[in-house]
């Protein structure tokens, strides 16, 4: 069986399945937040209509500039991009035919950038036995074998961090290494764990490239914004690679308000830490293992049938629940799956039908 490589794709799954289209889906493989897009964004996309006429400023200066204001840096270091995932293949053409360096379970757009640009991966896991626990020394030795570590903060799927200490004697080997250290930062904005910016620390490593993703936070994966962070020298390289006009004129319209937006950002930080608490305490007072997110996703698997991780998908599926399978994932192969942190109603729904698996299953 042939499963789609990203979450969200409701219809390719139910035809995956079999499913009429009228069966009715809770997606919660998608990263979303539920509270999202926030209301003035309809208007400002509708007001946005007229510029469809002209070409988008080919420098983006407008959008960039907000990008930096909000982030204390210089418009120059901003490389606004359509969505996160441009800005992943532009870090990868950097160390085009190179050698990189990906800690699994994660994201799989690291490795798809690498093999477009003839990069070899290294692999190395996450400690599944101790929480996901980030392969620390492993990863100091490997640095100097390799030309860029891709690193996934908060990680998808495990919604864990890798914590600052550690982060910062990576940072350090790395850039005496010559080493360019990618953070992918498209889920820190729900960071319910103390979150210290890392945006300072591109003062201090010149190889330090954070990327940000607009998509999850504020529900639009259908505009595809994003945008990297990183020294000019490496931004301007990065602009430059870029295909003219990568981000249409409604979409870079939006990032000034979006980027300056930061109580819809804080209105879901609180909403995140209210529900994750309480679901949690419920997944486990049903006897699910949960990973140790600090974000608005998790990893569930049931300890009582490790084995049946696919029944449990399709039973969800059955009763209209949209899980992320993981067997695309390595390191993971199928033995958990993603869930999206969703309103308390769709939580419920979750709750009710994990409590039935235990049951009639
Ligand atoms: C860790 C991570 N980075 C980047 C992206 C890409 O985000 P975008 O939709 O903005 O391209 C995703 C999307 O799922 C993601 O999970």
């Amino acid at each position: 069986m042939e499963w789609p490589s990203h979450g969200g794709q409701p219809t390719q799954i139910k035809k995956l399945f079999t499913l009429s289209e009228q069966h009715p889906i809770l997606d919660f493989s998608a990263n979303l937040n539920p509270l999202g897009p926030p209301e003035w964004v309809r208007d400002a996309w509708i007001d946005s209509f007229n510029q469809i006429v002209v070409y988008p400023d080919p420098s983006y200066l407008d959008a960039r500039t907000s990008i930096a204001e909000r982030e204390g840096l210089r418009p120059e270091q901003v490389v606004l991009t359509n969505g996160g995932a441009e800005a992943i293949f532009l870090t990868a053409k950097r160390v085009q035919g190179g050698k990189a360096l990906v800690i699994h379970p994660t994201f799989g757009e690291y490795e798809q950038a690498c093999a477009h640009y003839g990069i070899h991966i290294e692999r190395l896991y996450l400690n599944e036995a101790e929480q996901f626990a980030f392969p620390y020394e492993q990863v100091l030795e490997a640095i100097s074998n390799v030309d860029v570590i891709f690193l996934c903060r908060p990680n998808n799927p495990t919604g864990t961090a890798v914590e600052e200490n550690s982060l910062r004697d990576i940072m350090d080997l790395a850039v005496h290494s010559g080493v360019l250290v990618v953070i992918d930062e498209a889920f820190a904005d729900f960071m319910i764990s103390p979150n210290k910016e890392l945006t300072t620390w591109l003062e201090t490593y010149s190889n330090l490239v954070l990327l940000r993703s607009m998509t999850k936070m504020f529900t639009i994966p259908g505009v595809r914004l994003g945008y990297a962070l990183t020294q000019e020298l490496t931004a301007s390289a990065m602009r430059a690679d870029q295909i003219p006009w990568s981000v249409n004129s409604a979409a870079a319209a939006l990032v000034p308000i979006l980027i300056r937006d930061t109580t819809f950002v804080k209105a879901t930080k609180e909403w995140l830490i209210e529900q994750w608490t309480s679901l949690r305490s419920n997944l486990i007072a049903l006897g699910y293992d949960v990973s140790s997110t600090c974000t608005n996703f998790y990893l569930l698997r049931d300890p009582q049938r490790i084995e049946q991780t696919q029944e449990l998908y399709v039973f969800l599926l059955n009763n209209g629940l949209l899980a992320r399978h993981t067997t695309t994932f390595p390191g993971l192969d199928g033995r958990y799956l993603r869930l999206a942190i969703r309103s308390s109603q769709e939580n419920e729904q979750l709750l009710q039908l994990l409590s039935r698996w235990r049951v009639e299953s």
